[in-house]
């Protein structure tokens, strides 16, 4: 059913026009958002969970933002022709998405147990589609 409602989704747009001037138009390949969105952020977040977890103020806020940017991401490649398939891709990214809105909120809250454990969600997200759909793993 989620299934059905989301490729409604891309062939008419979800109502991202309402949002934007226009009709949304994708600039970034997915390979784009790969290198210049999603590493930066896993490997901030990456430095951090290495560290301990984020140190003070600064850091968990950066974690926030990292988490968030990751899942705003995350809901970029589920538009335009990204979605490479109709599985494994939208599971993925949507699990991207869910495991980044949990490491957001879990910043903001500075729960460093459950934000450990959203590093780990995620890590495991980028793996499940880069298992089907990236050459060199
Ligand atoms: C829904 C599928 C999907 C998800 C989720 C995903 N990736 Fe990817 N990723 C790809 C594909 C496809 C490629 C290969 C792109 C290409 O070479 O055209 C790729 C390539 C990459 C690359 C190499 C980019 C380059 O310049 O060659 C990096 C780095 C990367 N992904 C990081 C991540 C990280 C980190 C995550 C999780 C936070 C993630 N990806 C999640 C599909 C995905």
């Amino acid at each position: 059913m989620y299934r059905i409602a989301l490729s409604l989704c891309l062939v008419a747009g979800c109502g991202v026009a309402a949002w934007a001037q226009g009709p949304y138009s994708a600039i970034a390949s997915s390979k784009q958002l790969m290198a210049g969105s999603l590493k930066p952020a896993m490997d901030g977040l990456a430095t951090m969970l290495k560290a301990g977890g984020p140190k003070d103020e600064k850091e968990w806020a950066m974690a926030e933002s990292q988490a968030a940017a990751l899942a705003e991401t995350a809901q970029l490649l589920l538009l335009a022709n990204r979605p490479l398939d109709q599985d494994v891709w939208l599971t993925s990214s949507r699990k991207l998405q869910d495991a980044g809105v949990v490491s957001m909120k879990a910043a903001g809250s500075k729960d460093l147990a459950a934000w450990k454990t959203s590093l780990s969600s995620m890590g495991a997200a980028c793996k499940s589609c880069h298992s089907v759909h990236k050459k060199n793993k």
